[in-house]
């Protein structure tokens, strides 16, 4: 209404249990702030959120292994306590099925699609934090052979986002979705197109000629002093004991490119938990559980090169200080605070706390 903030006062939300609208006493906190100076370095500590694989929806109530709803909350917290700045993600964003069709396989072509799975889940970090999303084999024709990669760009509102940074090599859209971030002058986050689709049969996207410049030009050489934290965060892994998914190993060329460019660390989904790798000097994360779970034992530690895994769903927190990295697996909230999960080695040793990286 004239004269009026725009939606103030308290909202109404979805409620599983009810399977109707609710007031919970939540509202909008209606403040941005705009990223730091890309000219100039970061001059406090910087933290942004991971999720990946999320979009399970919150239509009905959660189960075992869809727990978007409970994660979701807590990325909120972490939101509202630890002045997290940007959230990654690393795919697979929307799952959910319309109950009413008779053929009901997972979507996201539909603007519907996405009110359980996304605007009403997130409701209260869209306001106010940016959200940079990479696209997943169930966001293109890899898995779902719909326009649901078209809806990723339409509701991200990555066309209207880029249109400077496409003209200027910093994004590479058709056909693909790969672009940079800059934060400050020592961050720089990648996003890579790393899903197949029927129009290119010679491999993922990240081999198709359009997108060799923006790779040139993203994965420079760099001198590792001052070269600061450069990462790049795309849905499937390099690098994953499974169960399900492991190694991406068409990947693998990307890796050396990597290495190269020094590049210390990068961020994946695909599989259905947490699981942190090191292999040749990069830290490698799958954090695949920020909606779906898949429950059970990795199975192939040694080729992964695994340090710890979880089956816990989660999302991540990482924090830049410096030359300094933290990353932390942050569970379920438990009494209404972050609560990091419990991760284990491939012997089953206990790993607990921040995972501490360094350029
Ligand atoms: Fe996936």
């Amino acid at each position: 209404m004239k004269h009026e903030a725009w939606a103030i006062g308290l909202r109404w939300d979805w409620d599983p249990a009810l399977q109707g609208l609710a007031q919970s006493g939540a509202s909008y906190t209606n403040e941005f702030r705009t990223l730091p100076d890309p000219t100039l370095p970061l001059a406090a500590p910087f933290t942004f959120a991971v999720i990946g694989d999320f979009g399970t929806g919150i239509r009905r109530p959660s189960t075992a292994i869809k727990r978007q709803r409970e994660v979701g909350l807590a990325l909120q917290r972490a939101v509202d306590t630890e002045n997290v700045r940007l959230i990654l993600t690393t795919g697979d964003n929307i799952y959910a099925s319309r109950r009413f069709l008779l053929w009901t396989k997972d979507s996201g072509d539909e603007d519907d699609d996405w009110f359980f799975t996304f605007y009403q889940p997130y409701r209260y970090l869209l306001n106010r934090i940016p959200m940079y999303p990479s696209i997943g084999n169930h966001d293109s024709a890899e898995t779902e052979d719909r326009d649901d990669r078209a809806q990723v760009l339409d509701n991200f509102f990555l066309r209207e986002r880029m249109v400077t940074d496409e003209a200027t090599g910093k994004a590479s859209l058709d056909p693909g979705l790969f672009y940079r971030v800059h934060v400050g002058r020592d961050l720089e986050l990648i996003c890579l197109d790393t899903s197949k689709e029927h129009f290119f049969s010679r491999g993922r996207l990240f081999l198709h000629p359009e997108h060799q410049a923006f790779l040139e030009e993203s994965l420079q050489v760099a001198d590792r002093v001052g070269a600061g934290w450069r990462i790049p965060f795309c849905h499937h892994p390099p690098y994953s004991a499974g169960p399900r998914h492991h190694n991406t190993t068409d990947m693998h060329p990307l890796m050396a490119r990597f290495r190269a460019a020094g590049v210390r660390v990068m961020f994946s989904g695909h599989e259905h938990n947490f699981q942190h790798s090191q292999a040749d000097g990069i830290d490698y994360f799958v954090t695949g559980a920020a909606g779906k779970l898949r429950r059970g034992r990795p199975n192939r530690f040694a080729d992964a090169h695994t340090v710890s895994w979880s089956d816990t769903p989660h999302f991540l927190l990482v924090t830049i200080d410096g030359a300094n990295m933290t990353v932390r697996a942050i569970g379920e909230l438990v009494d209404g605070e972050l609560a990091d999960i419990p991760r284990r080695g491939p012997n089953d040793e206990f790993h607990a706390g921040p995972i501490r990286l360094s350029l």
